[in-house]
Formats: structure tokens, C-alpha cells, sequence
């Protein structure tokens, strides 16, 4: 695996093999990889020819100092990993490489309808940091093909959205959670949380999993059904910012004839800011 930090090295790479007519997929990271991270390569490595992997922490998408300060940079535990997994080519930008002319007067970009929902709420400013990245760094690797987590689902539906609306050449494809045993969702997020904190939130997605058997039995009071699942996580020692039942396609507020949808939760269990989602589609 080759490594490159500078612009001119990915482009010379990126050029080389555009000229011998190979395909490449695209796995953008911040790092502290984890077996979720590396499903997500090893689905790249069957779609294309090469695999790009980005480690970049964004200081552009964290709303809070200290979240960022404290982000887990793990880069030689990281590459060792990447190895692993035949990933092809590791970028590993720093900050000054992103934004040459700094943070302060760079071009961001707003998805709307996406930016300011759910996540966006708590996280002011998160979404377009992360468009913003992301945009960036397609516009240096140029890859056919990029795989995002559906754990990010909200992002997922953004980075698609952005894609779309500025036609961007890329195809963007979600790759299933990867769960730990008790089913708390992988994360990097996850080290935060003491070892006895770590089975609790695995009530997280026991919650997610009796929201969608409530809608499948007919239950459609969704408001009725957010609140009560909130108020049971709360009592369990969450802070939940929200439980919410909405349209799989959009994220707009679900409504009893859709079919499709995303039940979704952020809440933060000591130290740590946990999200998880799954898919709930009636026939
Ligand atoms: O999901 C992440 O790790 C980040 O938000 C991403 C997509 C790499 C942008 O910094």
C-alpha cells in the first residue's frame, strides 16, 4: 500500500492509473479504523480496479473543541489495518493540505433539506463541514465509485443529495452497520464508553428493534411511539436527543401510508454521543 499526504503524489497516482483505464473506489475515513471501516474497503476492493482510503480527522465538521481534541488519532494502528485489507492507496492529508487559505474563508457548501435535521440540530454546522470535506476530497481522488456506512445514514442521504444537486461524477453506496455482539453499532465513538457502559448502549438498538416490530404490527401513532421510546432510554441512563420514525428516502416526518422508513437515534451515554439507525419497509 502506498501512502501519500500531499496533493501532487494522490494527483500523479490518480492520473497513472486513469491513463491505464482502471477503476477506482473511494472510502473517505477520519481514522481509528474498525472492522466497520474495513467491510466498507473490502466492499470497494470488489467494485473497482484500485482502493483509495482517506484518514483525515475534518476539523471543519466538529461543532465542539474538545470532541475534536480528544478524536482518537491511531494513523500506525490504521495503516496496519488498511494493509490488511489490500487497500491500494492511503491519503493522509493534513489540515494545511485541505484548506490551504484556512478554515476561515473557505467555500462551504449546504445541502438543504438535509443539513439541518435530526443530527444537524444538535450539531450545528456538522453537515456542511462534512459536505464540504467530502466534496473536496472527491474532486482530488476522482474515483468512479465511494462507500459510505448506513450507520451515518443522514450523511449517507446528504453526501447522495450533494452529489446529485452538483453532478458530481461518482456513484455513492451505503454499506450495512456493522454490529458488535450485543448489537451496539461499531464506532469509533464506541471507546468512550466504560465496559459496562458498552452493553448498555446495546439498548440502543433493542429500542430501534421494538419501534420497527410496533410499526410492523400496525402501530402508526408515531409520535406516540418516538416518545415512548425516548422516555424508556432516558430512564435507562441515556440523553437522547431524539427517537424518530421518518421516510427512508428523505428524512422528511414519516406519515401513516409511507412504506418506507428510517428509525433513527442519537443519545449520549457518558462521555460518548451514540447514533444508530435501521431500515423498517412494509409490504
Ligand atoms: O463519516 C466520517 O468518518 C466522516 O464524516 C467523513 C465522511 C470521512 C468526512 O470527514
Amino acid at each position: 500500500m502506498q501512502t501519500v499526504a500531499r496533493v501532487d503524489a494522490l494527483r500523479q497516482q490518480i492520473k497513472q492509473w486513469r491513463e491505464d483505464k482502471l477503476s477506482i473506489a473511494f472510502v473517505p475515513t477520519m481514522g481509528n479504523l474498525h472492522q466497520g471501516h474495513l467491510s466498507l474497503v473490502n466492499k470497494a476492493r470488489q467494485l473497482a480496479d484500485k482502493v483509495v482510503v482517506s484518514v483525515f480527522v475534518n476539523p471543519l465538521q466538529f461543532d465542539d473543541k474538545n470532541d475534536l481534541s480528544a478524536y482518537p488519532r491511531t494513523l500506525a494502528a490504521d495503516v496496519e489495518k488498511l494493509e490488511s485489507v489490500a487497500c491500494d492507496l492511503l491519503f493522509t492529508p493534513t489540515a494545511d493540505i485541505i484548506y490551504p487559505n484556512g478554515m476561515e474563508g473557505q467555500t462551504i457548501i449546504t445541502v438543504p433539506g438535509m443539513d439541518d435535521k435530526l443530527c444537524g440540530q444538535a450539531r450545528p454546522g456538522h453537515f456542511d463541514g462534512v459536505a464540504t470535506v467530502v466534496a473536496k476530497l472527491f474532486n482530488l481522488v476522482q474515483a468512479d465509485i465511494a462507500v459510505f456506512g448506513e450507520k451515518d445514514y443522514q450523511q449517507l442521504l446528504l453526501i447522495k443529495k450533494m452529489v446529485t444537486d452538483l453532478n458530481i461524477p461518482v456513484q455513492i453506496l451505503g454499506a450495512d452497520t456493522h454490529r458488535e455482539q450485543n448489537g451496539l453499532a461499531m464506532s469509533s465513538r464506541n471507546q468512550y464508553l466504560t465496559a459496562p457502559q458498552r452493553q448498555q448502549a446495546a439498548l440502543l438498538y433493542q429500542t430501534l428493534l421494538a419501534v420497527k416490530k410496533k410499526i410492523e404490527q400496525g402501530e402508526h401513532d408515531f409520535v406516540t411511539l418516538e416518545q415512548a421510546a425516548f422516555d424508556d432510554l432516558k430512564q435507562s441512563g441515556f440523553s437522547p436527543d431524539y427517537v424518530d420514525i421518518r421516510r427512508a428516502d428523505d428524512l422528511d416526518r414519516a406519515k401513516p401510508d409511507d412504506r418506507a422508513f428510517r428509525i433513527l437515534v442519537a443519545a449520549r451515554l457518558g462521555n460518548a454521543r451514540l447514533i444508530d439507525n435501521i431500515a423498517c419497509n412494509l409490504a
